[in-house]
């Protein structure tokens, strides 16, 4: 099979799902970060996602859908999940739903889990999923516990060699990835913050959105503390730099000694919270250069899409796990 990698336009739709039917892997763009597909029902493809991003065997995959009938196929969708369903969607919102008996969804996607996570991404995908007439499992497309990609080139540096074919849609237009919630009796519990913000849902929703404690959320196993993590070590809420440092920073205010900085990138100049997140992994990607020992972030409120923002920043300063 032929290495790849094609612009993410109309004529080459087909070409995806010719893949997707072999059982390769494709990587394709999504409005969150791109994403490493496989067809969800196909084992030995799905087996293939986890040995590329050398990802846990214990960390389930989101599965994506081209609407919310085609959710229905696999999943019970309880009357609340599917007005959110129907307001977000196509967009960065990922529910964690009851699976059906039968869905035909590789247990390898869940791990075993009898819940499945299913967002329905903007853009391409969305066609080619139609097209393609089957789920498709597709986590971020960098190696487990990295940065996630947000253009091409960041996919090509970190797993290019090892898929087949990568689908080049530009820079993704949020950024981060999708919020993931769970809907319950009277209340939405967030798993994971992201491109929706918890006001925008509780808007919708008429009801609280709760933050789930992540120690006690085995229902989200990929909440692994340090994730998102560049080779440098990163410094969070500076208001000084330091010698050998760089410097993320937000905002018209910079830190004190803030010429010291080998190396400055302003995630939003501005202030905005979404300009923010289309640069946060980008610029982390760019800042982790050799000559630098660590990269120093200025405070980013917690408003809006700041949620998301400080949870990946706080993974990104966690204690490495490994090596
Ligand atoms: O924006 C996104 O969501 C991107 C794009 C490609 O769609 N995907 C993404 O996938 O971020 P990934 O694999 O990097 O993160 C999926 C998260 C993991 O933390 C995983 O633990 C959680 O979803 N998850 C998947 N299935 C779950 C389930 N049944 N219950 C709880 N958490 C689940
Ligand atoms: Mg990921």
């Amino acid at each position: 099979m032929k290495r790849m990698i094609l612009p993410a336009v109309k004529e080459n739709i087909g070409c995806a799902v010719d893949y997707l039917k072999q059982g390769a892997l494709v990587v394709l763009p999504t409005e969150t970060v791109y994403g490493l597909g496989a067809d969800a029902t196909n084992g030995v493809a799905v087996a293939q996602i986890f040995a590329v991003k050398e990802r846990p065997q214990f960390n389930p995959l989101i599965v994506h859908v081209s609407d919310v009938n085609m959710a229905m196929r696999y999943v019970e969708v309880d009357p609340l999940s599917y007005k959110l369903m129907d307001h977000f969607w196509p967009g960065p919102l990922t529910f964690i739903l009851p699976l059906r008996r039968k869905s035909g969804i590789h247990p390898l996607v869940t791990t075993g889990l009898t819940t499945l996570a299913v967002r329905s991404p903007q853009g391409i995908f969305s066609k080619i999923i139609a097209a393609f007439d089957a789920p498709v499992a597709a986590p971020s497309a960098n190696r487990s516990g990295r940065v996630s990609p947000t253009n091409a080139v960041a996919v090509t540096e970190d797993i290019g060699s090892q898929v087949p074919l990568i689908l080049d849609g530009g820079p993704c237009s949020v950024g981060i990835e999708s919020t993931i919630i769970k809907v319950g009796g009277d209340a939405v519990l967030l798993l994971r913050p992201g491109g929706i913000s918890r006001a925008e849902i509780e808007k919708v929703a008429g009801f609280p959105v709760l933050r789930l404690d992540q120690h006690t959320a085995i229902e989200a196993p990929g909440m692994l503390d340090s994730h998102y993590a560049p080779d440098a070590a990163v410094r969070l809420d500076v208001v000084e730099i330091y010698e050998g440092e760089a410097l993320l920073a937000f905002g018209s205010k910079r830190a004190k000694k803030s010429e010291k900085a080998i190396a400055i990138l302003n995630l939003s100049p501005f202030g905005d919270i979404k300009e923010a997140a289309t640069h946060l992994f980008d610029y982390l990607r760019r800042l982790d250069r050799r000559d630098i020992s660590r990269i120093a972030v200025e405070p980013v409120p917690p408003e809006g899409l700041g949620e998301a923002i400080n949870d990946r920043l706080v993974r990104a300063a966690a204690p490495r796990e490994k090596g």
